[in-house]
């Protein structure tokens, strides 16, 4: 083997990331950016095993529990990714963060006492701070990586917020960095007590990552994921720097950015602040709380599946806008059903999809894919909100906030500013969904009462059945 032939490796394996984080950006090329960028891992991985030597010019020992661990991970990655249901996506992302963070964790724990005694007589702060990040980032983000899996598996079902719980946080954020610097900085001579407080330290970040996620609301728990991934993208890539290992530097920094970036794209579509997500309680669950009603009763129309099928059928373009509710009923097949029998009957069918429909990323997009729907159907918010004029009927599937006009005209809304699809400016817009109760913001939907709208109460994998029965007796 060449002398460069492990970083030739590492190279094609960033190459690898870059290009496939690059695909993941849309749907039609997502899949096979994911492979692309599994199979640049495969790369750096197999690289390190049988071609980094040290600098006694070995290579890796423990072959037999290198490989017993990867087969390991493996065979449980790809059973739980085989066996999740797609409402359950969530918290499998959660618990394989948590394992990122783990893992970044424990390569710092490992690699702690060997620069401890070798840096004895000649101290780099340097390289001891990188060794403290990776173990402090890295067991925070497993810790509220495993808080946020038990939230949202239903193990833990309580926000629990302590007394003063954000001064807390705060004390234990700050005690912790003021015990790395100073770690790093080697003013604990002693070796027995630089241990001790590292302990110290690795307990503090643990417990601030378990006290960060505990109050926040179950479903800002996406943007706290989010948050998480960028936190074990920074360990990983700390750990990058430790091994100096390009793959494992590259890998990580991607990670930690791409994280970062779309918590601030989730917050920026749902218009709230990071901190407002942290430290904020949001969604007042259940019955409906009005902004613009003042307690007068409002009235809304109800429509049923046969007169709906008939309406669809003889109409010329239909938008569909799916909601968390159409994931929650598992709705996703009989909806391509219906857009079939549609499309044959000459129906120009589309789906309006809003960054933030669901509860998490591109959940829509998942879950349409599941069920084949053409991607060229699926049109972003920017590009089909122009669209909704044009159109003869709009069919909101377990949609509720993300079609508020509040968050256009209500400023008192808690959702104002939060852009959202002009469901309104169609010609006809049925709203699906089971009883008048409120979506994830806890507000009432002024839409539900508007003339244009028709209500169609049901569970939608049941309501989308009975429509595709009476659009095959027409
Ligand atoms: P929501 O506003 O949460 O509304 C979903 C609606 O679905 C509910 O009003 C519910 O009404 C209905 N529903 C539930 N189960 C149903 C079923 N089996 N059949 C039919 N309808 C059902 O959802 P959305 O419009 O998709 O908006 C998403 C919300 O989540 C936004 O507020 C967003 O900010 C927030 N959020 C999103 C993300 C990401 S990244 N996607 C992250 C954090 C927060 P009923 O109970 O009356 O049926």
């Amino acid at each position: 083997m060449g002398l460069y032939t492990l970083e030739i490796c590492y190279l094609i394996a960033s190459i690898c990331y870059i290009m496939g984080l690059k695909m993941m950006a849309g749907p039609k090329s997502a899949r096979n950016g994911n492979l692309l960028a599994a199979g640049g891992m495969t790369l750096a991985i197999i690289a390190t095993i049988f071609l980094y030597k040290n600098d006694e010019g070995n290579n890796l020992g423990n072959q037999l529990w290198i490989f017993g661990g990867i087969l390991l991970g493996t065979v449980f990655g790809w059973m739980a990714a085989k066996k999740v249901q797609m409402t359950a996506m969530p918290q499998m992302v959660s618990l394989f963060n948590g394992m990122g963070g783990a893992c970044a964790a424990l390569i710092a724990l490992v690699e702690f006492p060997k620069a401890l005694e070798h840096m004895h007589e000649n101290w780099n702060s340097l390289f001891m701070a990188t060794i403290l990040c990776g173990l402090v980032i890295g067991s925070t983000s497993f810790f509220g990586s495993m808080v946020a899996y038990l939230k949202l598996n239903g193990n833990l079902k309580k926000d629990i917020r302590l007394p003063f719980y954000n001064v807390l946080n705060t004390l234990l954020i700050i005690g912790t960095i003021g015990l790395t610097v100073c770690l790093s900085g080697g003013h604990i001579p002693n070796t027995a007590d630089f241990t001790m407080w590292t302990w110290v330290l690795l307990g503090g970040a643990s417990l601030y990552g378990i006290l960060f996620v505990l109050p926040i609301g179950g479903a800002d728990m996406p943007v706290v994921i989010s948050l998480l991934n960028s936190f074990t993208g920074m360990a990983a890539m700390f750990g990058g720097f430790l091994y100096d290992n390009m793959a494992m530097l590259t890998g990580g920094i991607l990670v930690g950015s791409a994280g970062t970036i779309l918590t601030v794209v989730m917050c920026r579509a749902m218009n709230r602040s990071l901190s407002n997500v942290i430290f904020g309680a949001f969604g007042t669950g259940g019955k409906a709380v009005s902004s613009s009603d003042n307690g007068k009763q409002k009235s809304y129309k109800e429509t049923n599946a046969s007169d709906l099928a008939v309406l669809l059928n003889y109409s010329q373009k239909v938008i569909i806008v799916p909601g968390y509710g159409l994931a929650v009923a598992q709705a996703q097949h009989v909806v391509h059903e219906m857009e079939e029998l549609l499309v044959e009957r000459g129906v120009e069918v589309k789906y309006a999809i809003h960054p933030v429909a669901g509860r998490m990323p591109g959940h829509m997009n998942v879950l349409l894919a599941e069920s084949n729907v053409d991607y060229d159907r699926l049109v972003e918010m920017d590009d089909i909100n122009s669209e909704f004029s044009t159109c003869d009927v709009v069919m909101v599937l377990g949609a509720n906030d993300v079609v508020n006009p509040a968050a256009k005209e209500d400023p008192a809304s808690p959702i104002y500013g939060m852009p959202i699809l002009n469901v309104e400016d169609a010609k006809s817009t049925i709203v699906n969904k089971r009883s008048m109760n409120v979506g994830y913001a806890g507000i009432d939907n002024d839409l539900f009462y508007r003339d244009k709208t028709s209500m169609l109460f049901g569970d939608a994998k049941k309501v989308l059945n009975d429509i595709v029965s009476e659009l095959k007796n027409l």
